[in-house]
């Protein structure tokens, strides 16, 4: 009888040690199963004296009730410790991943919409890789023009058209302009292109790539003060009410007069002055922004219009240099636009 409570005792020893529910299948099959150890000692009872029999029959029963008894009692301790493991505590704050943010220009590229959706412009897209045609003759800049020098251009290897020349990388957005007249046909006409621009220069005011944005509205009776006007919402829209623009005559072959558009400094305001010294940013009280003019008569026929009957203006900014004079935005290169410096980033 002895041996039964040294087994129970040996019993109770393994079952506190069992640490997973595997455990314990393994230890309730080596007692309790067909060849276990407790069915064992009831196959074994005829070598038990007569007379003992009964009472070492009763104590085994009682021993297996004991050991299924403490297996089900272990085995809901067991279950409680891996449901709390497991467990998802809701009310931890969660992981905080890195979220990426959109780039400066994509910022530039929203705004600008908005602000010429809010008088009736629309936004068109043209292609990036183009034809010299819609990049330069179109725009009244023939092949042998030395103006076609201003313009550094990338040319792409493939076929020559007979009709548009070489391919190039669309080396300004103004090649939209008589895109923009041939497929609409009859104006008026009220379009941006906001796109990507190429020229093969690398310095702390130029990428190879860029961004320009072109506006181009043509109608029967548009003039330059339709232009100023437009040119000085946008300015006080994009920049800060605080911020004046004006024209100033230049050249380009595809506008008949043509202007360079300057605005305020956003630093000195346009006194060119800062704490008594000249303004650093400027050294003027003007910063010069974007190409603009009434688009010429020539443009207007390549692009399917009569000039004696309608008129235009149009104008470019290229938007780097804009965000470079964004009030806020102090950047002594450009180049770190496209540097992929996420810290830099992030931080717009
Ligand atoms: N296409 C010119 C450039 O890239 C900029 C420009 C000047 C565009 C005058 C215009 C314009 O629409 O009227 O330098």
């Amino acid at each position: 009888m002895d041996d039964i409570q040294t087994l129970l005792n040996t019993f109770q020893e393994q079952l506190s040690s069992t640490t997973t529910l595997t455990d314990l299948t393994v230890l309730e099959t080596s007692y309790l199963g067909r060849n276990g150890t407790i069915n064992n000692k009831l196959k074994n009872i005829g070598a038990i004296p007569p007379e003992e029999r009964k009472q070492y029959g009763a104590a085994i029963n009682d021993l297996k009730k004991a050991v299924e008894t403490a297996l089900l009692d272990r085995k809901s301790v067991l279950l409680k410790e891996k449901d709390t493991a497991t467990k998802i505590d809701v009310t931890l704050p969660g992981t905080a991943y890195p979220h990426g943010s959109l780039h400066m220009v994509t910022y530039a590229v929203e705004e600008i919409s908005r602000i010429f959706s809010k008088i009736g412009f629309i936004r068109m897209t043209y292609p990036e890789v183009e034809w010299e045609h819609f990049s330069f003759e179109a725009l009244n800049i023939p092949k042998t023009h030395p103006a076609r020098d201003d313009v550094e251009t990338f040319f792409v290897d493939g076929p020559e058209s007979e009709q548009y020349g070489k391919m190039v990388l669309s080396p300004h957005t103004s090649s939209g302009q008589v895109r923009e007249m041939l497929r609409v046909g009859k104006p008026p006409i009220r379009m941006i292109s906001i796109g990507k621009c190429y020229r093969p220069n690398w310095d702390v005011t130029h990428v190879p790539m860029f961004h320009q944005f072109e506006a181009l509205c043509v109608d029967t009776t548009i003039n330059i003060t339709n232009l100023k006007g437009t040119i000085d919402y946008f300015v006080k829209e994009f920049f800060g009410e605080n911020r004046e623009s004006r024209l100033r005559p230049h050249h380009f072959q595809f506008t008949e007069p043509s202007f360079e558009v300057d605005i305020t400094c956003g630093e000195c305001l346009g006194t060119g002055e800062k704490n008594g010294a000249k303004c650093r940013v400027c050294k003027s009280g003007w910063l010069e922004l974007a190409g603009a003019g009434m688009v010429h008569p020539n443009v207007l026929k390549a692009g399917g219009l009569d000039p004696d009957k309608y008129t235009a203006w149009a104008f470019a900014f290229g938007l780097e240099r804009m965000m470079m004079m964004k009030e806020g935005i102090k950047l002594s290169d450009m180049r770190i636009m496209y540097s992929g410096d996420v810290k830099f980033l992030e931080q717009f």
